[in-house]
């Protein structure tokens, strides 16, 4: 099967296995969610684009106004659906679309949150340029994504390569310094950069709208 032209496929795939893998170290995680709850405001409205499972978006929920989830597989909706109903959170929408869905408002945002999803973007740029136009001034960008390009050049390579031959969803092989540009570049300025895992390499940033 290709993916190349409809990653979505390969995430309603893998849908059930995903989610049913649990959160690698979740002391780093718990600290996480603390840390990023501490960002928010009460009337805030949080996108988190890449939702899955609705995982951060129902753990961030208590600190917010409201929640919109969006994600491109409808399996993973769909078990975020339930998840959501079974903590009874009533504050968290999951709508199955991308961030360039017309419906979003620029401005409409206080907080934009994507993790691990922005390596699936391959033009970086314009993913942030649309970021940047929906979050309100002063707005908070939080992110955290595979940095393939970082790793192993074999691993990011061969990966990269799964995802051009179809087999994979096509990764865009990202390094923290490239990520860290492109966000200045496109008006933010990094307020946060905290690594909260010894695990893995990837960090988590905060980032505010300047301009
Ligand atoms: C590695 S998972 C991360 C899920 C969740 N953010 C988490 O941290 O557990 C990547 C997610 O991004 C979604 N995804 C991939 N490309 C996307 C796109 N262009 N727009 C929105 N979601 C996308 C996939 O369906 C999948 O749910």
């Amino acid at each position: 099967m290709l993916f190349r032209e409809s990653p979505e496929k390969f995430w309603n795939l893998i849908a059930s296995k995903y989610a049913a893998s649990p959160i690698a170290d979740i002391a780093a995680y718990e600290k996480k969610i603390a840390k990023l709850k501490s960002y928010l405001s009460p009337t805030d409205h949080l996108l988190d684009i890449g939702c899955g499972t609705g995982t951060q978006c129902d753990d961030l929920a208590s600190n917010v106004k409201q929640v919109t989830g969006i994600d491109i597989s409808g399996k993973l909706l769909a078990i975020a659906e339930q998840r959501r109903g079974e903590r009874k959170i009533d504050n968290v929408e999951f709508i199955q679309t991308t961030v360039f869905d017309a419906r979003f408002e620029p401005g409409s945002f206080d907080v934009v949150t994507a993790f691990y999803v922005l390596h699936f973007f391959e033009d970086i740029d314009a993913a942030f340029g649309r970021i940047h136009g929906l979050l309100r001034p002063d707005g908070l960008f939080i992110l955290e994504t595979a940095c393939l390009g970082e790793k192993g050049k074999i691993t990011g390579k061969f990966v990269r390569l799964g995802g051009k031959l179809g087999f994979l969803p096509l990764i865009n092989l990202l390094t923290t310094r490239q990520i860290e540009q492109a966000l200045e570049q496109a008006g933010f300025g990094i307020v946060d950069k905290t690594k909260f895992s010894e695990s893995n390499d990837e960090y988590t940033l905060i980032a505010r709208k300047l301009k």
